[in-house]
């Protein structure tokens, strides 16, 4: 069985996400979208949030599976006989940062395939999508439904 990682810290997941997911489980037998640790990053929701936001908006894809993992990236692909890591590339600015992790879990045997994002969601983050919600901005084009609910949560909670 062919099986690759979406990994991320998905605080919250986008629709930049979504189709990066959605386009790597036509490739795969099955993709496992993993909630990892980003320690350059301090988080709004905690990882079984992520998880049940993640889960919602990939049932209807057959071959995705949603997981975390607190260690190394490609310990969980050892321990989970994932062959491929799929990042989605935004622009020319992920592309060190990209290149650099790829090229330290290359060292482990892990491969690194990276797919162009669609230009429609060139410009979406995560951060970016925190940073208009906090503010009362309108993300319903960025993120989906349950998402969006649970940001708007968040921001009336603080
Ligand atoms: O969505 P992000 O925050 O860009 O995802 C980055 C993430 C979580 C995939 C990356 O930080 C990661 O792989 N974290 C786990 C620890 C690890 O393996 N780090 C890379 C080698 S030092």
């Amino acid at each position: 069985m062919k099986r690759a990682v979406c990994p991320g810290s998905f605080d919250p997941i986008t629709y930049g996400h979504l189709d990066i997911i959605e386009r790597a489980s036509a490739h795969f037998d099955q993709v496992v979208v993993a909630v990892l640790e980003n320690r350059t990053k301090a988080s709004l929701f905690t990882v079984a949030e992520r998880i049940e936001m993640i889960r919602k908006t990939t049932s209807k894809f057959s071959n995705v599976i949603v997981d975390s993992w607190s260690g190394l990236l490609v310990d969980y692909c050892k321990t989970n006989s994932v062959q491929a890591i799929v990042k989605g590339l935004r622009a020319v600015t992920d592309f060190d940062y990209e290149l650099q992790m790829a090229q330290v879990n290359l060292q482990s045997g892990i491969e690194t395939m990276f797919m162009a994002t669609a230009p429609a969601h060139s410009f979406l983050s995560s951060s970016l999508v925190k940073e208009l919600a906090h503010y009362g901005g309108d993300v319903s084009s960025m993120v989906p439904t349950n998402v969006n609910a649970a940001l708007k949560a968040q921001v009336a909670r603080k």
